[in-house]
């Protein structure tokens, strides 16, 4: 490879999501346009190391992937480099990888490694900068939950797959005067269940930001009987805890990995038809969120963050991350991204606007506005407007 002093690395760690693709194509393009190149590793981080994996990317073998769903690299959440989640302490790396990640690089002549991930992903970025290695953080996350921009790539392609469930599963719930519950995504933050829930005129919303009680759920499906609407719509988050306290999860967890949250649908399905001697029936969505191809806005987003991750590489900015500021793509620091999430505050404008259009939040107690703190930070975001997330505004 020729003008070896401008080349790339790049790879995607952790979770997939719609999108990648297209940050992917976004920077080898915009690289190409610089005089650059871009060697793709594979499998996130593990492609860094023994054995290193890696494959040169170009226009050609990039070409018509801006609507593909996964990653053409690969990803992975588990190995050598898993589970730095945001909301643990942060888990130290171990020194020997941060040598072989630098021995990679000064062998294949990098200049720059664009690195695209979550929170966990751009803590092990965090890392790398604070070890000398020059990297560059892309936010990514169909959970919408990374401080520090308004919005990753991924999360309005999940909310339009939640809410093409909630159309249909509307249309059913009606004709057979049923009670539906949506389980969706979204790990310990409600974003997705409540865009997907006011897309889909849910009539209740269950998030991880708003403590509930069974009695006021009942309470909004009764009422809707006396208005003549006898089957109801809910969606609930994956990460919303019971009203006796609890995550629901899938296994105990291993240690040192993350916490596989899911199956609160059906106890809240389970609950509901005891208490109200209705049928009730539940879709849990799963990894359909989080498969296919990016909606429009997740195209442009990421092709913006490709494009912006390559400038920052070539200003050797190290240590920023891309992020959406509407209108604008900005820098900011990656440390500002890591150790903390980005969670629905109680009294955002979304909650406001679909409280008073009558969803229940199912709150304790009923009809107050508790605002509920984060984990470790709670973030009110700006409106994108024309657009789903603009329910976010103040
Ligand atoms: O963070 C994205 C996400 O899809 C979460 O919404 C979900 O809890 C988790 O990842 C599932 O991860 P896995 O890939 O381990 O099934």
């Amino acid at each position: 490879m020729p003008n070896a002093t401008r080349r790339i690395g790049i790879l995607t760690a952790g979770g997939d999501c719609p999108g990648l693709n297209a940050v992917i194509r976004g920077a080898v393009k915009s690289a190409a346009r610089l005089g650059s190149e871009v060697v793709g590793f594979r499998r996130g981080f593990e492609g860094l190391v023994d054995p290193v994996t890696y494959m040169p990317l170009d226009t050609k073998n990039t070409s018509g992937i801006i609507n593909r769903g996964g990653t053409i690299l690969g990803s992975t959440n588990s190995g050598r480099f898993s589970a730095r989640v945001g909301i643990e302490d942060r888990q130290d790396l171990d020194p020997e990888l941060f040598a072989e990640v630098e021995r990679t690089m000064s062998q294949l002549d990098l200049c720059g490694l664009i690195c695209i991930g979550g929170d966990g992903s751009l803590s092990v970025a965090q890392q790398f900068h604070e070890h000398g290695i020059p990297v560059v953080g892309v936010p990514k996350s169909i959970d919408n939950d990374l401080s520090a921009t308004a919005f990753t790539f991924g999360f309005d392609s999940a909310v339009a797959c939640a809410t093409d469930a909630m159309d249909r599963l509307h249309t059913t719930a009606a004709s057979h005067d049923r009670i539906m519950v949506l389980e969706v995504m979204g790990r310990h933050t409600g974003w997705i269940a409540l865009h997907a829930g006011i897309a889909g005129a849910a009539s209740v919303i269950l998030i991880p930001e708003i403590p509930w009680t069974w009695e006021n759920v009942c309470q909004k499906i009764l009422e809707r009987d006396t208005q003549g609407k006898r089957f109801s719509l809910v969606a609930v988050a994956e990460g919303a805890e019971l009203p006796g306290g609890g995550l629901v999860t899938r296994e105990d967890p291993t240690p040192g990995q993350q916490v596989r949250l899911g199956g609160i649908g059906q106890i809240v399905a389970r609950e509901l038809e005891e208490r109200l001697k209705r049928e009730t029936r539940v879709v849990i969505l799963g990894h359909l969120q989080r498969g296919g191809p990016p909606t429009n806005f997740d195209r442009a987003l990421a092709t913006q963050f490709g494009a912006h991750a390559v400038r920052l590489v070539f200003e050797r900015r190290f240590g920023e991350m891309v992020a959406y500021h509407p209108p604008a793509v900005k820098a900011v620091p990656i440390q500002d991204a890591v150790n903390r999430i980005s969670r629905v505050s109680a009294d955002s404008a979304g909650v406001v606007a679909a409280r008073a259009l009558g969803v229940s939040f199912g709150e304790y107690p009923p009809n107050t506005s508790p605002v509920v703190k984060s984990l470790r930070d709670t973030e009110e975001r700006p409106a994108r407007p024309g657009g789903p997330a603009s329910l976010r505004s103040a």
